[in-house]
């Protein structure tokens, strides 16, 4: 086999934030798919960078009193910290505020400007008289045209939804400064993304050899439109001082111009510096891999939202500045927590280095996000009882569990030696279940990777329980057979880690050298291998505990005045009337009753067997509950602001069984579910109860 000499990246965070779960999915996702296409013996570069230009930088540099190269070099610290402390080893993390960006940024404007693709044009915009520079939509605040609501951002009303252009606002005031901003002209630079050249070639491009995964193109052929209908406008590429940037030079090389490329214009080319400077370490070509005629591959992990920049800006860029373009571009969904949006006020909002510092381990997250990961643009949902009960399940109780129940046996009894009976036929096994998760890996469809994965597990969990290695230890006339099933069982479990190590390369890498006494990290050829001794077992995974979920949310709850983002879910709340008994319990002069009272409520554990949505029902979800002995139950709850009914299904929660049942617009509703709310439902979210695990369908709850 010749190796693949393959470049990857993932999106640059920006350099003024917190590293976040919602973040992490991609790079756990890039990391994965890296980690493989290393262990299959390819060449395999995986590089990445800080964002750190733009006005968002420049002013938060300014209010801590930094200049911004400061704040930047900070949090290019921290980000690095945080992306080590979760296994994302990229072989290169640099900064686009570099000379390697700043030359491709220049090259590649030169190039376009020489094949006509740049023009000047003068555009009104907001200007801030007080601070003395030109806002950004973000930046302009004022009251919506449609509603009239008060302090809405530039480009969208938060309390009706309306979208609109920032000059519509009316009293528009500037978020920096509280001036009112004046209209003011400036000539800015744009990316003729129109021209006839760009739009022919995207259409070909995005289209073809699997550049983007078939929903990704569908999104795009809109974008682009019909052939004709030419959709695509010219690209705003510059920015006027003040600005954190690169300033553009002007025709004679001169860099003071007052004219800065806008951070997404040098964003991406800082792909290219970032392995420009690993080229420069390490003594790579960087032309083989970015030469216009490559015979390399290039692929860029992005979220959906920067599709737009990335397969449509992007290639027309690269294609007319005379280098080559992507192989393909690969976009992920977003991150929900609980069914609903991530949110500091729920402290769902949960940050890379909290996760750490309460000592939750990384490789559990990497495995539940790798369960959840397909390689198509769906959101992935982070459930935390499910987390809690797929990493323990699978984990812990499938996959750590083959190695615990047997590797004992092998060392005291045998001198850590293995015993196979027919070699082949286990070489065979494994090489052909490499083939299977190597192609669903190689698809980035890892779900199914785990899937066939713990199923190898669970056929080995399977046959350990058969023969029951406890019991034959205990029999000395049973020694061969005891060898026979510890010896398949540490195959098995080697094949298994050998399978696992792109997700879980920490622990992988522990079984490698200390139960097997390895001095490296698995490789996928040594599927064709057998091991021949163990080790003592030590023990490798801890269970998750609840009270460890529960303390990284009170981490990250912040009890601050909502954001936008948590305000849009403060609308919901006045939905939730009909959830259960929720906020109308909370008030402090609620009325005591009896313990006879309450006794009369039949609270039960009940399991969600189904919940779809409801058509025309803007506030319920049908939930189809099993109630154990008491049958099934059809309940509608007013969660579906809260919760995305696929998340729900097999979760166990708590109903009243004994409520009146009431007929709907929609059908009868022979129960209802709990969830707990703020007082009032004012604040944010809506949180439906769980038991412990142990509890069952039908369970009294009193
Ligand atoms: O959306 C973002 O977070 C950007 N900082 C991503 C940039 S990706 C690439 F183009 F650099
Ligand atoms: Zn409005």
């Amino acid at each position: 086999m010749t190796p693949r000499k393959i470049l990857v990246t993932s999106a640059l965070p920006y350099a003024n934030g917190a590293i976040h779960l919602g973040h992490l999915v991609e790079y756990i996702q890039t990391d994965i798919w890296v980690r493989f296409q290393k262990m299959r013996g390819h060449q395999c570069w995986y590089v990445c960078a800080d964002d750190t230009h733009g006005t968002p930088i420049m002013l938060r540099a300014e209010k801590e009193g930094i200049t911004p190269e400061a704040l930047i070099a900070r949090v290019h610290g921290e980000h690095s910290r945080d992306f080590a402390g979760f296994n994302v080893q990229f072989d290169n993390y640099h900064t686009t505020h570099s000379e390697e960006t700043r030359f491709f940024a220049e090259d590649i404007y030169k190039k376009l400007k020489e094949a006509r693709l740049i023009k000047v044009r003068a555009i009104q915009q907001h200007y801030d008289p007080v601070k003395q520079m030109f806002l950004p939509d973000r930046y302009i605040k004022g009251e919506c045209p449609k509603c009239g609501a008060k302090d809405q951002y530039g480009d969208s009303c938060e309390a009706c939804g309306a979208a609109y252009a920032p000059t519509e606002l009316k009293n528009p005031y500037s978020a920096v400064s509280g001036a009112t901003p004046e209209l003011r002209n400036s000539d800015h630079y744009f990316f003729r993304l129109s021209d006839q050249r760009c739009q022919d070639f995207l259409r070909l491009w995005t289209q073809t050899n699997d550049h983007v995964p078939p929903e990704a193109a569908n999104k795009l052929q809109e974008w682009l439109g019909q052939p004709g209908e030419n959709k695509l406008t010219d690209w705003d590429i510059s920015r006027d001082a003040p600005y954190f940037g690169f300033e553009i030079p002007d025709e004679h090389g001169n860099r003071n111009t007052g004219k800065y490329f806008y951070v997404w214009l040098d964003a991406p080319i800082g792909y290219m510096g970032s392995f420009k400077n690993l080229c420069g370490k390490l003594g790579l070509d960087f032309d083989e891999y970015w030469n216009i005629d490559s015979q390399t591959e290039l692929y860029h992990f992005i979220g959906k939202d920067i599709l737009y920049f990335h397969a449509l800006f992007w290639p027309a860029e690269l294609e007319h500045a005379g280098y080559r373009t992507p192989t393909a571009v690969f976009p992920h969904g977003f991150l929900t927590v609980d069914g609903a949006k991530m949110s500091k006020s729920r402290g769902t909002f949960i940050t890379a280095e909290s996760y750490l510092t309460e000592k939750l381990n990384p490789e559990w997250l990497r495995y539940y996000f790798a369960a959840k990961l397909n390689g198509t643009m769906e959101d992935i949902d982070l459930n935390l009882a499910d987390f809690i009960a797929r990493v323990n399940s699978d984990l812990v109780g499938k996959y750590i569990n083959i190695a615990s129940r047997c590797a004992g046996f092998l060392a005291k009894l045998f001198d850590g030696k293995l015993a196979y009976g027919n070699v082949n036929a286990l070489v065979e096994d494994a090489l052909d279940s490499g083939k299977t998760v190597a192609t669903s890996y190689e698809a980035r469809d890892y779900s199914r990777a785990l899937r066939d994965i713990m199923a190898i597990a669970d056929r080995l969990n399977g046959e350990i329980a058969v023969a029951e290695p406890w019991n034959l230890a205990k029999d000395d006339t049973k020694r061969i057979q005891l060898h026979d099933i510890c010896s398949r069982a540490l195959h098995g479990f080697y094949v298994l880690s050998i399978l696992l190590r792109p997700v879980l390369p920490a622990l992988t890498g522990r079984v490698a050298r200390e139960l097997f006494g390895m001095p490296r990290d698995f490789q996928w050829s040594d599927l064709a291998d057998t091991p021949h001794r163990v080790n003592a077992y030590q023990h490798l995974m801890q269970r998750v505990d609840q009270k460890q979920i529960d303390a990284l949310i009170a981490a990250n709850r912040e009890s601050l005045a909502p954001a936008p983002e948590q305000q849009s879910q403060q609308r919901h709340a006045e939905h939730q009337a009909d959830v259960a008994s929720t906020a109308k319990v909370s008030h402090g002069d609620t009325p005591s009753i009896s313990i006879d009272d309450f006794g009369k409520v039949d609270l039960r554990i009940a399991r969600i067997a189904n919940a779809e949505h409801v058509d025309g029902a803007e506030k319920l979800l049908k939930l189809t509950l099993d109630v154990g002995p008491l049958g099934t139950r059809q309940v509608f709850a007013g969660i579906k602001s809260a919760y995305d009914p696929a998340t729900l299904i097999g979760r166990l929660t708590v109903m009243v069984a004994n409520l009146a049942p009431r007929k709907m617009k929609f059908g009868m509703s022979e129960g209802m579910v709990l969830a707990a709310s703020d007082a009032d439902g004012q604040a944010p979210g809506l949180f439906l109860l769980s038991p412990d695990s142990g509890a069952t369908p039908g369970m009294k709850v009193k």
